[in-house]
């Protein structure tokens, strides 16, 4: 009998939860031992552990945040915490540790993988930054949130004939901003995929669509392409239109995931249970053209991914 360990480590994405449970599900359903661990790998170097049955993960299909707790792990990061990490390991006789989480979390996949523990991971970040994979699981949830904040404000913002600049998570990735972006009418969406240039993107766009009567903007920033407070004060002093910024932050990782979210975690925690099955580990499991599939980690961490000029284009003929 295979006896498997599931953690969840980095930020917390909306779905984790579904894909702790389809893990444990499909890994019990064939016959193989769950262990969850606590607190990401904090929880392998201290050995917090416990077994998982078919009712530890009972009615959490729905909620955010993940019950297994998460940590971006330090000691992890260190020779010594590695070596706690691999002794618990081999205590607690785990045949594979599947790892819920993002680049970050895999790369401590690697070093646990170098000491001989099998592992998969499943890619887990609102960000969508995971090459290997055109989705991770959480995205969808975020973006239907920064969507619902930015309807909202648009309200207020066309009450006072206003700009909003409203800053959203993805760290070094624009997916966020750029699709929330389109789906809620921004009028420019910076990213820090593409160089943008303040004057001739926002606001000679501003000015254009002026004269052809709009009244209120929207503009989409993500968080790693510069900072809403910043770019409002900016505006409002080119332009000489009221300019008010919003940073939506870690609102955009709560909540109940979508049924996107939900669908592809419990698809993808199945594969991480099937490819320990078949003996094929160390991958992560990844979506290509809409299939559920998987890459060995060592290639997976060199991959690089790229915002596609199409979406870019459609963002900016249409928001005019
Ligand atoms: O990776 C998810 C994410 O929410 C990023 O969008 C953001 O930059 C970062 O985590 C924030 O991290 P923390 O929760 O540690 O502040």
């Amino acid at each position: 009998m295979k006896k498997i360990a599931i953690l969840t480590s980095g930020g917390d994405a909306p779905g984790m939860n579904a894909a702790i449970r389809a893990v444990t599900r499909t890994a019990l359903y064939h016959g193989m031992q769950v262990m969850g661990v606590r607190h990401g790998f904090n929880g392998l170097i201290n050995g917090e552990l416990f077994e998982m049955t078919l009712r530890s993960v009972s009615d959490i299909i729905h909620r955010g945040g993940t019950i297994l707790y998460t940590a971006r792990s330090r000691e992890f990061m260190t020779p010594e915490g590695q070596k706690d990490a691999f002794e618990t390991c081999k205590k607690f006789e785990i045949d594979a540790v599947v790892v819920l989480g993002g680049d970050g979390s895999f790369h401590g996949c690697k070093a646990l993988i170098g000491m001989g523990v099998s592992c998969i991971g499943v890619p887990c970040t609102i960000d969508n930054d995971i090459a290997c994979s055109e989705y991770t699981i959480g995205y969808d949830t975020a973006m239907n949130t920064a969507m619902e904040m930015v309807d909202k404000l648009r309200d207020t913002t066309q009450a006072h004939q206003r700009c909003s600049v409203v800053e959203v998570m993805g760290r070094h990735a624009g997916y966020i901003a750029l699709n929330t972006g389109i789906a809620a009418g921004a009028i420019a969406c910076l990213v820090p995929e593409i160089k943008y240039d303040l004057e001739k993107d926002v606001i000679a766009r501003m000015f254009q669509t002026e004269r052809t009567g709009k009244q209120h903007f929207i503009v989409l920033v993500a968080e790693g392409a510069g900072s809403a407070t910043e770019i409002a004060a900016a505006i409002q002093k080119r332009t000489g239109i009221d300019a008010r910024a919003t940073v939506l932050g870690h609102v955009q990782r709560g909540g109940s995931p979508t049924l996107r979210d939900r669908e592809i975690a419990s698809r993808m925690g199945f594969k991480a249970v099937e490819l320990i099955k078949n003996g094929e580990t160390n991958r992560v499991v990844s979506m290509a053209n809409g299939e559920i599939t998987s890459f060995l980690i060592d290639d997976a961490l060199v991959m690089e991914k790229t915002i596609s000029p199409e979406i870019i284009e459609i963002a900016r003929v249409i928001s005019i």
